[in-house]
């Protein structure tokens, strides 16, 4: 084994504190230009308006079904809230493959299906129209908050004819064909269920990040900043801006730090050239960004006597959990988890050095995901201008990965030094967050 070639194959992931300064800063002029009226086409990071605007102050109350789809599971919800009770029960469905990528009509149907099935299993009154709040964890342009436009599919689906389509048409359509009752009335992003759920607790939280298989933020904004509010400037002077920063570097603007990896994960993906910082850190495809890099070292010589198995050969057979097992043994360990990932993944002849190896590519390939994530944590932390900002996250690969939240917060202080802030996991923001711009929502409707 060559070091040196090791430490080669590996330095185009490592990056100098200076380098994610500079990340900050094309960032920060990216958000500017969504934000603005004329420079908005030039923007990769869109800055959606979600209406969205007071958060929750706990008087919220009543019955809401609540469904949560683009993450790892499709669930439908049913959210009691009781003041500053909340309640919930849910049930995952699964969407096939075939339909995630087949026709809008096909999911829609589906999802329909699933809220039937639903409303039977818990013995819901077929009699009563339900209000129900949507997380939709795609990036919409909405026109109100009950009116939803897809920009464009992102992570796994591909739904034909839904993009441009207001989604909450399409689900009243299939769920109108089942003769159920339910009216949509708030569509939000899983950022804003992240938000809104940490508000409910914490008041201090104006940041929602996700951290699962995509990823992406949303955070407070001053109304006066946001050039294409066409809402009313009654107060509170603020709403929420869902970033889609997923879609930052679609121009170019992180070409300077994309690596062979990085282009090899964009090509094999469903949409090449767009979501290009999300591919250098969500869990979709940071386990594939790993894969490609082991397979370099396997070709050069420096892993498995170089061989590799069918399976580690095999495009996104390298899961981003492994990633989160790998670094999680601890040197007593004896690799315990590493082997058993390498038993997984078929590979038969390994010694502690090749252990070794595979826990440094993990460290290398997750530490810059978390620190990308931490350059723009920390734009939106300074635009927030408040002493004392909490960020409410969700999504598998903060959960899941054991070093995520410390690399972060390292550097988020060495980024944002003035900043005092502090990470705090949201509880079922997709499903309480939902429901609690539902309800906000809802009172508004029923006294119109
Ligand atoms: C979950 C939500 O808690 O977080 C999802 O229920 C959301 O809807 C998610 O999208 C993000 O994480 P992941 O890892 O499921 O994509
Ligand atoms: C993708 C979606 C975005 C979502 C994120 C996390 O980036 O476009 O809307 O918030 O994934 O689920």
């Amino acid at each position: 084994k060559n070091p040196k070639q090791i430490e080669e194959i590996l330095k185009p992931l490592q990056l100098s504190s200076e380098t994610y300064g500079a990340i900050k800063q094309k960032m920060d002029d990216d958000m500017t230009n969504g934000l603005s009226t004329d420079q908005h086409t030039l923007a990769d990071a869109k800055m959606y308006i979600t209406y969205v605007r007071a958060v929750p102050n706990g008087t919220e109350v009543g019955n809401f079904l609540a469904l949560d789809l683009g993450g790892t599971n499709f669930r439908v919800l049913l959210i009691k809230l009781d003041g500053g009770e909340v309640t919930m029960q849910s049930t995952i469905y699964m969407i096939p493959e075939a339909i995630m990528t087949g026709t809008g009509a096909q999911l829609f149907d589906h999802i329909a299906n699933c809220i039937d099935s639903f409303i039977e299993d818990k013995k819901l009154d077929r009699t009563v129209e339900l209000p129900l709040g949507f997380t939709f964890s795609f990036p919409c342009k909405q026109e109100g908050l009950a009116k939803a436009r897809l920009v464009t599919w992102t992570k796994g689906f591909n739904c034909s004819g839904v993009v441009n389509e207001d989604i909450v048409r399409l689900l009243h359509e299939s769920v109108a064909k089942k003769q159920i009752k339910v009216r949509c009335i708030a569509v939000i992003n899983d950022t804003v269920g992240a938000l809104m759920s940490c508000a409910h607790e914490d008041n201090r939280c104006q940041i929602g990040l996700i951290l699962g298989t995509g990823t992406n933020a949303c955070y407070m904004e001053k109304i006066e900043r946001v050039q294409q509010w066409d809402g009313d400037d009654e107060s509170p002077q603020e709403v929420i801006i869902n970033t889609e920063w997923g879609a930052f570097g679609n121009s170019k603007a992180l070409n300077f730090i994309t690596t062979e990896y990085d282009t090899n994960v964009d090509k094999i993906s469903i949409n090449p050239g767009k979501q290009i910082y999300e591919k250098m850190i969500s869990g979709m495809y940071m386990g594939e960004i790993a894969r490609q890099v082991v397979i370099k070292l396997v070709d050069a010589g420096c892993l498995f006597d170089g061989v590799a198995s069918e399976k580690l050969r095999t495009p996104m057979a390298f899961l981003t959990k492994y990633i989160s097992e790998i670094e999680s043994d601890e040197e007593f360990d004896n690799f315990v988890k590493t082997r058993q990932v390498l038993d997984e993944l078929d590979v038969e002849r390994y010694r502690v050095a090749d252990c070794l190896v595979m826990q440094e590519v993990c460290s290398v390939v997750s530490t810059r995901a978390a620190y990308l994530a931490a350059a723009g944590i920390s734009v939106l932390l300074d635009r927030v201008e408040k002493p004392e900002v909490t960020i409410g996250v969700d999504g598998s690969l903060y959960r899941y990965h054991p070093k995520f939240h410390d690399l972060i917060t390292e550097k988020l202080s060495q980024l944002s030094p003035h900043k005092k802030f502090k990470l705090m996991l949201s509880h079922d923001g997709s499903g309480k967050g939902a429901a609690l711009v539902a309800a906000v929502a809802w009172r508004i409707y029923c006294s119109n």
